[in-house]
C-alpha cells in the first residue's frame, strides 16, 4: 500500500490502537491477552523504541506495532518481543509489512540484536508476515498453554517462537 504513513504512536492514538488490539484479541489467534490494557499500562509496558502506527490517506490509524523488553537482566538488553496488529478492514494490503519493516529499522538503529514473537500455528498471516521479514522459526512449542477462557477453554494450544537476529 503506497498511501500509508508510518509514524510514532502518541497517547492521542489510543482509541484506534485499543480498538485494533481488541479486533485481534477477538480472533482468538493473535494473543493470550483477554482484553487490551489501559493506555497507562500499555505505555508502561512498551518501549518507546519502534512504537509506531500506520495511518491511511484519510488520516485514520489502521495498524500499530510495539515491543517490550524480554528481561530486566542487562545481558538481554538487546532482546525485545514485539506485537503487530492491523485493523480487520485494512489487512492484506501490506500495512503489517510496512509497520514491521519500520519497526525493524528502528530496532536495528537502537542496537537491538534479537526481535522475537510467539505466533499461533493457526495464524498463517502472521507467520507469513514474519517469515517474509526474515524471522526464523526457533521452535514449535507443543501444548504450551491450557486455555481457561473463550472458545478454546479446556484445550491445549501450541505456539511457534520466531526470532530475527540482526546480522552484525
Ligand atoms: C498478522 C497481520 C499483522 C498481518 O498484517 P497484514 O497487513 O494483513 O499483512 P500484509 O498485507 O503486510 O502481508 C504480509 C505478508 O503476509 C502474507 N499474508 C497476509 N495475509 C495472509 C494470509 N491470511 N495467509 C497467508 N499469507 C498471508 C502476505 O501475502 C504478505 O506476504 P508477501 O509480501 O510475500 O505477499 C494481520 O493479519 C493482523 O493484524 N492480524 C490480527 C492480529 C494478529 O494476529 N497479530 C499478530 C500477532 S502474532
Amino acid at each position: 500500500m503506497s498511501d500509508i504513513l508510518i509514524r510514532s504512536m502518541t497517547a492521542a492514538d489510543w482509541t484506534p490502537v485499543e480498538s485494533i488490539y481488541r479486533e485481534g484479541i477477538d480472533t482468538g489467534n493473535a494473543t493470550f491477552e483477554t482484553d487490551p490494557p489501559t493506555w497507562q499500562v500499555f505505555d508502561a509496558r512498551k518501549l518507546a523504541l519502534g512504537r509506531l502506527v500506520a495511518e491511511n490517506a484519510a488520516g485514520a490509524v489502521i495498524g500499530w506495532v510495539a515491543a517490550s523488553p524480554v528481561s530486566s537482566r542487562k545481558v538481554y538488553r538487546g532482546v525485545v518481543e514485539h506485537s503487530v496488529y492491523v485493523a480487520n478492514q485494512a489487512q492484506g494490503h501490506g500495512v503489517g509489512a510496512a509497520l514491521l519493516d519500520s519497526f525493524l529499522r528502528a530496532a536495528d538503529g537502537a542496537g537491538v540484536w534479537t526481535v522475537q514473537s510467539s505466533i499461533f500455528p493457526d495464524n498463517p498471516a502472521s507467520l507469513a508476515l514474519h517469515e517474509r521479514a526474515g524471522f526464523r522459526r526457533v521452535g514449535h512449542r507443543e501444548r504450551i498453554a491450557l486455555m481457561t477462557y473463550g472458545p478454546w477453554t479446556g484445550q491445549w494450544r501450541d505456539t511457534i517462537l520466531v526470532e530475527r537476529r540482526r546480522s552484525s
